[in-house]
């Protein structure tokens, strides 16, 4: 562990490049904006393997298509990571900076369709090594990306440990992806109930890899039921995507899946919901880093 002293050093050079021991960076950060302007989604789910990271990006894209600035903060510790997706290979991640080797605008990367990647995962738990002050000068500079973007998409690591729920908790709302698989909607319902005994304010539903809307839909009202009938909670829905092959055949080849099929049932529902986000009143007051790393994070 960095003594205190270093780590200060090391941060304080990352706020002011031109300070000694700083370096001259890019200048990725986007302009100011008012703090809780930038709308936080935690793209989540009860198993591994539902399509997140697709919907992720998918959604962020969507989003950027209506000229709006989205960053995708990749907190999967999982083997796909959001990057792969995105053909882009990140030569650094939120643990570089934790450990003072590298700026955060070193991490944020362009990637295809107007949309921007951080990678973060590793550094989240890297950050447990950081002393208060550190976590605290860290946070502040996250808090950074968010000012300079409309949306933040977190493509959150599947199953309901403490630290995909926690990133879940923070964000403004929940993209909960599940599928006609049996077990996923026992999953999504255990997932659900932990994140509004945290707090989350608003659940919205995405049923992935639906054989029929008609399947998609039923999916859907018995995952509402079961919700409302024990947490007394309702969700909205998001959207219903069928399953379609090519998938991840596009992902395999690198080939931006939403562009290449911009008439597809899931390209054209993902634009629907982009739009339906645009048009939600603004975000909660806060903002995601701060409820994920702030003083009142572990209560
Ligand atoms: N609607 C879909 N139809 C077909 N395959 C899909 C669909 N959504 C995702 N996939 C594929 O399912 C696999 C898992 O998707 P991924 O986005 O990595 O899920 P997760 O992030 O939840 O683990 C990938 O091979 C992806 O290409
Ligand atoms: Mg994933």
């Amino acid at each position: 562990m960095m003594d205190q002293a270093a780590q200060l050093r090391k941060l304080s050079a990352r706020r002011n490049p031109g300070a000694a021991g700083g370096h001259p960076r890019r200048d990725k950060t986007r302009p100011a904006r008012r703090v809780g302007s930038c709308r936080s989604i935690a793209v989540t789910s009860g198993k591994g393997g539902v399509g997140k990271s697709s919907i992720s990006l998918f959604l962020a894209q969507s989003l950027a298509r209506l000229t709006k600035r989205v960053l995708v903060f990749d907190a999967d510790l999982g083997l796909a990571n959001i990057h792969i997706l995105m053909g882009v290979s990140p030569r650094y991640n939120l643990a570089h900076v934790v450990r003072g080797e590298c700026a955060l605008d070193d991490i944020v990367l362009d990637g295809p369709g107007g949309v921007r990647v951080a990678p973060g995962a590793s550094g989240i738990e890297a950050m447990a090594n950081l002393d208060s002050l550190g976590i605290e000068s860290l946070v502040r500079e996250l808090v950074t990306l968010e000012e300079g973007n409309d949306f933040l998409i977190v493509d959150i690591g599947a199953g309901i440990g403490q630290n995909a729920l926690r990133l879940s908790a923070a964000a403004d709302s929940a993209l909960l992806v599940l599928t006609p698989e049996p077990t996923s909607l026992a999953d999504a319902y255990a997932t659900a109930k932990l994140l509004f005994a945290k707090g989350m304010r608003r659940i919205a539903v995405l049923v992935n890899m639906a054989s029929s809307d008609a399947e998609g839909r039923e999916i859907f009202d018995k995952f509402q039921t079961l919700v409302g009938n024990f947490l007394n909670r309702k969700l909205a829905l998001a959207g219903i995507l069928p399953f379609d092959k090519d998938i991840p055949r596009l992902v395999r080849s690198q080939r931006r899946y939403l562009a290449h099929k911009p008439k597809s049932t899931i390209a054209v529902r993902m634009n629907a919901y982009a739009r339906a986000l645009c048009g939600l009143p603004p975000a909660a007051p806060g903002n995601f880093f701060t409820r994920l790393f702030g003083p009142k994070a572990e209560e």
